[in-house]
């Protein structure tokens, strides 16, 4: 049992940037061939060429995980171009405006629920299917430390991560005797574009001291667990929900 993806295809949503853009570069140097899923087709293409520049395997997908039908898109595109699908990585995510529950934007709870709950849900409805029919697998779905605990100012992000929680202990469970394992991960704040550009650099230092290893994580400390999760050295890890937040928890 080891770390190696050889002849497995994994597709990677939210891949094109951050925490899924260190997942599927890692998984491509493991052997996998990455289906690398953006919304935004520039970040996509230029993971993908980095990838194969290093002689790795990979393919950009455009694709809207809010959308139940680009989603399913997403899942014919991987078996169609690779032949079978053995794992997802449900990544992509937004933060959405800061504000209080009381005043909260209608419409951007809306959306924020949508990508990052319902998408997540939309890649586990369509992948596990084609992972129990390539004889199993295993699906890493991206909460949050917010999945967890609450944060002031994000009540659809913080409800929406406490949901993938749920969704991914029901799956696990439906989908153990198929062979697919379902897992979480709870990253405490990552050096990404989502969080430099939506914090400021006085927050940004508050926020380290909140970690017991005084600093914000990186992208490839989450990628190393979220690749570890998807292994075949995790086999007997199903149904729960791993943190990589720095001790951000610990208090
Ligand atoms: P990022 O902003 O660097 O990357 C997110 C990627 O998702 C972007 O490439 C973006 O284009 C894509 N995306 C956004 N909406 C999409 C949609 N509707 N369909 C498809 N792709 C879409 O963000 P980061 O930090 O790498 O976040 C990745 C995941 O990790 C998210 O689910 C986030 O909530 C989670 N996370 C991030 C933490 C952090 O501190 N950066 C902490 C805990 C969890």
């Amino acid at each position: 049992m080891d770390l190696r993806f050889d002849g497995k295809t994994i597709i990677v949503t939210g891949g094109g940037s951050g925490i899924g853009a260190a997942t599927a570069k890692e998984l491509a140097t493991s052997g996998a061939t990455v289906i690398v899923a953006d919304l935004d087709p520039a970040n996509a293409e230029d993971i993908t060429k980095t990838i194969t520049a290093k002689d790795g395997k990979a393919h950009a997908f455009t694709v809207d995980v809010a959308k139940a039908d680009d989603v399913e898109a997403m899942v014919a595109f991987a078996v169609k171009k690779t032949g079978a699908l053995h794992g997802i990585v449900n990544n992509a995510g937004i933060g959405g405006p800061s504000a209080a529950t009381g005043s909260y934007d209608l419409d951007a709870w809306r959306k924020v629920i949508d990508i990052n709950l319902s998408g997540v849900f939309y890649g586990m409805r369509f992948a596990i299917p084609e992972i129990e029919k390539a004889g199993g697998g295993a699906v890493v779905n991206v909460a949050s430390i917010l999945g967890s605990v609450g944060f002031a100012g994000s009540s659809p992000y913080v409800s929406a991560k406490h949901g993938v929680l749920g969704a991914t202990k029901n799956a696990a469970l439906e989908h153990a005797a198929a062979g697919v394992r379902v897992n979480a991960v709870g990253p405490g704040f990552i050096h990404t574009p989502m969080v430099s550009n939506a914090l400021d650099a006085a927050t940004l230092e508050l926020l380290e001291g909140e970690h017991a290893l005084n600093r914000l994580g990186q992208p490839e400390e989450v990628a190393a667990l979220i690749v570890f999760l998807l292994s075949d050295r995790a086999s007997f890890i199903t149904g729960s929900y791993h943190l990589v937040d720095g001790g951000y928890t610990a208090h």
